[in-house]
């Protein structure tokens, strides 16, 4: 099976003798006395170097919404169910906790948001939520669209130079960039400059990655933990990230301690309105490994999977060319060429079908995981507690049962008019915020974020898979990355002139936004003498 193979792989990756290797991969065992649930054990089929998921569709597919899935010593639930799923989320969370998530995470994010459980998740979900108003949100947009700018300069150079660019690296760098100054207002700059700070996030996150793909806890090895070379430099960065966020968080209470403003319900520091501000500025204790744990957490959580919407929306992109004409139609008629601000979302309609329907085909991260903490009923089924659980939002969002032409991108399956499409409205067949009380908090963030990005870069360039390029095919971490990259051959487009639209916008948008319009004017007449000579 590829499970076996996985373990296998994992073990001999270590070193560890043939004969202990065995002997581990065919202990069976933890297969639990619910006979009820399907057991799809050894029948996995067998296919090497693809993500888990995969196989998991197929035994969905055969074993139907719920069944039971044991290799070696453990054995995991995959719910691929909606009305199961929205009853572990939504209607009985209290009962189940991240489990072997916590346990893998714990070195970065120890009790961040994303781990935590309980009491002290409920604490920090209260304070943390709020930091994310509206109006955060709205002065956010100057920020997509500065990052997404020094994209397209890079990008220019590349099309100037016939240069094929990889973007999935690319995609990682913007998303960092951006995360970086909305969680504690540090410019990373990783789209320019690689620094130490820069590689040693990157260190981090792979660690993360590689954690929670790994068969066994080779971190929990005794001696090995202590002499492996790759976790002495997990140590290592880890330190060196913890150092910068307890700089950063000095900096920031010097600020705050320094300034008149009263905090309120939607307060705001116009120079910094990063999160951490917020934070400090509601009374949050600066001392605390909380606070680092949870900027950890906002960092990760805000990163990876932003950056894997867009290089897969890019990837969709380059396989549909009529959804590309649609959209870059959409764009051209609603920006012209000025910088996207909050009231653009409305009229951005087809543009955010497009991120809806990437983040059906790619979830990410692709399965949630659970653990149940008492007694439950799933279905039909009875379970005990301390039952692992993996529940499939690649399978909830493939499923034939749900979907017409499951697997194709067709962003037209939302209609215009009608409901941005979430959990609720779709009955927990699409999901790819969560739902329930652990639902993303950055949802709205990361749609604004990645429409933009994907407006400002369709409206100035056309994106084709790279001749020669390696196939783009898929891997896993926590979230889907491509195995080789996404090499892509970038062009810029021929336009018309473009009209400029003076408007300036009002309501609840950050004063510096009237700043960028003006910029963004005299940005136009240059595109536009150039487009004409
Ligand atoms: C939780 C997806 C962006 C912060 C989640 C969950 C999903 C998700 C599916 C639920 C996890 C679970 O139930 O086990 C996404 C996707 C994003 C994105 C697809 C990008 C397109 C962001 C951003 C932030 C963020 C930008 C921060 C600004 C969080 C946090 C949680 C979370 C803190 C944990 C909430 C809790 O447990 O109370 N995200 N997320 N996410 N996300 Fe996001």
């Amino acid at each position: 099976s590829s499970f076996k193979s996985q373990l296998e792989n994992g073990l001999s990756k270590l070193g560890l003798p043939k004969e202990i290797i065995e002997f581990i991969v065919n202990v069976t065992g933890g297969s639990g006395d619910y006979p009820k649930i399907p057991e799809a054990k050894g029948s996995i089929s067998a296919i090497r170097n693809e993500p888990f998921f995969i196989p998991l569709y197929e035994l969905y597919l055969t074993y139907g919404g719920v069944f039971r899935l044991t290799f070696g010593p453990k054995s995991f639930l995959i719910v691929s169910d909606p009305s199961v799923a929205k009853h572990i989320l939504k209607d009985n969370p209290k009962g189940y906790s991240k489990g072997i998530l916590a346990e893998i995470l714990d070195f970065v994010m120890g009790k961040g948001l994303i781990p935590a459980d309980g009491e002290i998740w409920r604490v920090r979900r209260r304070a943390i939520v709020p930091a994310l108003h509206q109006k955060f949100v709205a002065a956010m947009f100057s920020l997509f669209g500065e990052a997404t700018d020094r994209l397209c300069k890079k990008l220019d150079a590349a099309a100037s130079d016939g240069e094929d660019v990889e973007m999935e690296s690319l995609f990682s760098r913007l998303t960092l960039d951006i995360i970086g100054k909305a969680v504690f207002n540090y410019d990373f700059d990783s789209l320019k400059v690689d620094t130490g700070i820069v590689e040693a996030v990157y260190t981090v996150l792979r660690e993360a990655e590689d954690r929670s793909v790994a068969p066994i806890p080779f971190w929990e090895i005794p001696i090995w933990k202590d002499i492996s070379p790759k976790l002495k430099k997990v140590n290592a960065a880890l330190k060196l990230v913890n150092k910068t966020l307890d700089d950063l968080i000095a900096i920031c209470k010097k600020l705050v301690d320094e300034e008149e403003l009263q905090f309120h319900e939607e307060y705001m520091n116009e120079q910094d309105p990063s999160i951490l501000h917020f934070l400090l500025a509601s009374g949050d204790d600066v001392t605390s490994k909380q606070l680092r744990d949870d900027l950890m957490t906002l960092l990760i959580a805000g990163h990876e999977t932003s950056a894997a919407v867009l290089t897969w929306t890019f990837y969709l992109l380059s396989q549909e060319p009529s959804v590309m004409a649609k959209l870059q139609n959409e764009v051209d008629s609603v920006l012209g060429d000025r910088f996207p601000t909050v009231e653009d979302m409305k009229k951005l309609k087809y543009t955010t079908r497009v991120i809806n329907e990437s983040l059906r085909l790619y979830p990410q991260p692709p399965v949630l995981i659970r653990r149940s903490l008492g007694d439950d009923v799933l279905g039909k089924y009875p379970i005990k507690r301390d039952e692992d659980i993996f529940i499939s939002v690649w399978n909830l969002h493939r499923s034939p049962h749900h979907w017409e032409e499951a697997d194709k991108f067709n962003p037209e399956r939302w209609p215009l008019d009608g409901p941005n499409p979430n959990e609720t409205n779709q009955n927990f067949s699409y999901l790819p915020f969560g739902g329930g009380p652990r639902k993303c908090i950055g949802d709205m963030f990361a749609t604004f974020e990645t429409v933009v990005a994907v407006a400002m870069l369709v409206r100035r360039f056309d994106f084709q898979l790279a001749l020669g390029a390696p196939p783009v095919k898929m891997t896993t971490g926590a979230t889907i990355h491509t195995t080789e990259g996404l090499k892509m051959t970038v062009t810029r487009r021929q336009r018309p002139p473009i009209i400029p639209n003076l408007e300036v916008s009002t309501g609840n948008v950050d004063s510096s936004l009237n700043i960028q319009e003006v910029t963004t004017v005299s940005d136009q007449k240059d595109e536009v003498s150039s487009a004409i000579s």
